[in-house]
């Protein structure tokens, strides 16, 4: 049999590069198909917990994690060489960008290297990573060539974007639908079929290319319109107008509008990332993408607007910045997530401790410990008595389990940056709106 017909028989296992938010959610599915998956992830810390049937994905169920485990169904190791076992190895590793905010695809690279040591005939490869256009070509496929095997006969590479969106309760792995391009049809082919195995609907594209670029297009798509929002919030803020109520007001329309909310900025390791890879690969075609790249600067903007908000305020205070105590609620890079990775709340913490503000606290449970200009810091138990003895809380990040009507009752003063005390009734008074209105 060949390596399609025994994907179509069930008859593979598949190992997965990078068990992390993406790498981790993928396996697990394969697993729970009864589909042998090995693991590998050069953070020990992973391995050993997944070796112990541990959990560390927050969208996953412990117990699913603990049965793939004790079945067998998932070995996890940090040596790359379990790979040879595997029919399908899916690559989710990291694509951060340099402090210049340059792709960073070393990552890949690595992964891409320990995958050529070990390749051997009847493999197919899968690139998942988010990245930009002719990196599977340009850059996977050479690394995988010096095998000296021949792609489209003996292995077969393809990308395929993943489109995960954690803490989301109804769109998960198996029913969103996924895009896939290989090298060569056939490549095409077998990772379609890969896919299949755990995903009700595959869109074949004819390119790698084509995968990753409606892939980059997909987060664009919402850093543009995050942005535009995010400028009108300002300009609300100056004519008195709630950004919050003209947004809900537009959604109204059934067609041709879809609503975006304003925020402290976007975080998280695709919307905030992709608009540089794109600008940085156009550059080499002689093209400047003005649009894109103007809609990152408006919401990379954002923290400081907040900071200039929080200044404000605290001017009428009868305290300095370096005194005031100042509460930051929500830290997470969104709702009801466990993930920091470039979270605006922590680039306005940042921003108010560089001005001098001395007393800077924290209240997130998802977010236990943060690191703030070298300095350790440990989230705030919730309670009534903290909210009260704070002079400013700032809402950054707006989890559900947060009672804002009491939290609005007990503050004394409160910048909202993402309209959680949308529901607060009665005085409204001490309650500031990132974008207008109260
Ligand atoms: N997190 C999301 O919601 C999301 C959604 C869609 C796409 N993506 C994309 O998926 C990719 C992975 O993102 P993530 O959030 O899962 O990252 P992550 O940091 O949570 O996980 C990546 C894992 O890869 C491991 N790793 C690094 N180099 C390795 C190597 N050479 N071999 C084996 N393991 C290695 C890391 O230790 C880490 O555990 C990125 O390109 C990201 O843009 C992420």
């Amino acid at each position: 049999m060949n390596l399609l017909q025994r994907i179509e028989s069930r008859d593979f296992s598949i190992a997965v590069f990078g068990l992390g938010y993406v790498g981790l959610p993928l396996a697990i599915e394969f697993a729970k198909a009864g589909i042998k998956t090995y693991g590998v992830d050069v953070d020990q810390v992973k391995v050993d917990k997944l070796r112990r049937g541990e959990n560390y994905i927050q969208d996953l169920d412990d117990n699913v994690v603990r049965d793939a485990v004790e079945k067998g169904l998932l070995v996890a190791d940090s040596n790359p060489s379990s790979i040879a076992s595997a029919d399908v190895i899916y690559v989710c590793v990291p694509t951060p960008f340099t402090p210049n905010k340059e792709p960073d695809i070393s990552f890949i690279i690595n992964a891409s290297e320990s995958i050529a040591e070990h390749l051997k005939p009847g493999q197919c490869i899968i690139l998942k990573s988010t990245t930009f256009p002719s990196t599977t070509e340009d850059y996977v496929l050479p690394i995988l060539q010096k095998s000296g095997l021949t792609l489209g006969v003996d292995y077969f590479l393809a990308f395929s974007p993943e489109r995960i969106d954690p803490g989301n309760q109804v769109w998960h792995t198996g029913n969103t639908p996924i895009v896939v391009g290989g090298v060569t049809p056939e490549c095409t082919k077998v990772a379609a079929a890969a896919n299949r195995v755990i995903i009700e609907h595959v869109h074949e594209v004819s390119s790698p290319k084509v995968a990753e670029m409606e892939k980059l297009l997909e987060n664009i798509f919402r850093s543009v319109n995050i942005a535009l929002v995010n400028e009108l919030a300002q300009l609300c803020d100056r004519m008195k107008v709630n950004i919050w109520e003209v947004v809900e007001a537009a959604a109204t329309k059934p067609f041709g509008y879809m609503p975006f909310w304003p925020g402290p900025g976007i975080g998280g390791h695709c919307i905030l990332i992709d608009p540089y890879y794109l600008s940085w690969l156009a550059r080499s075609d002689d093209f400047v993408t003005n649009f894109v790249t103007l809609a990152a600067e408006v919401n990379e903007s954002m923290p400081y607007y907040v900071r200039q908000m929080v200044l404000r305020e605290i001017a009428h205070l009868p305290v300095t910045l370096k005194q005031a105590r100042i509460i930051i609620l929500g830290v997470a890079f969104k709702r009801d997530v466990d993930d920091l990775r470039h979270s605006p709340a922590l680039k306005v913490m940042e921003l108010l401790s560089e001005d001098g503000a001395e007393n800077i606290g924290y209240i997130d449970p998802f977010i236990p410990e943060l690191t703030l200009r070298g300095n350790h810091l440990e989230a705030i138990p919730y309670s009534e008595e903290v909210i009260a003895s704070a002079d400013i809380v700032v809402i950054t990040t707006d989890h559900t389990l947060f009672d804002y009507e009491a939290i609005a009752k007990n503050a004394k003063l409160i910048v909202d940056t993402r309209n959680a005390t949308k529901g607060v009734k009665g005085d409204r008074s001490k309650i500031r709106l990132l974008g207008g209105g109260a």
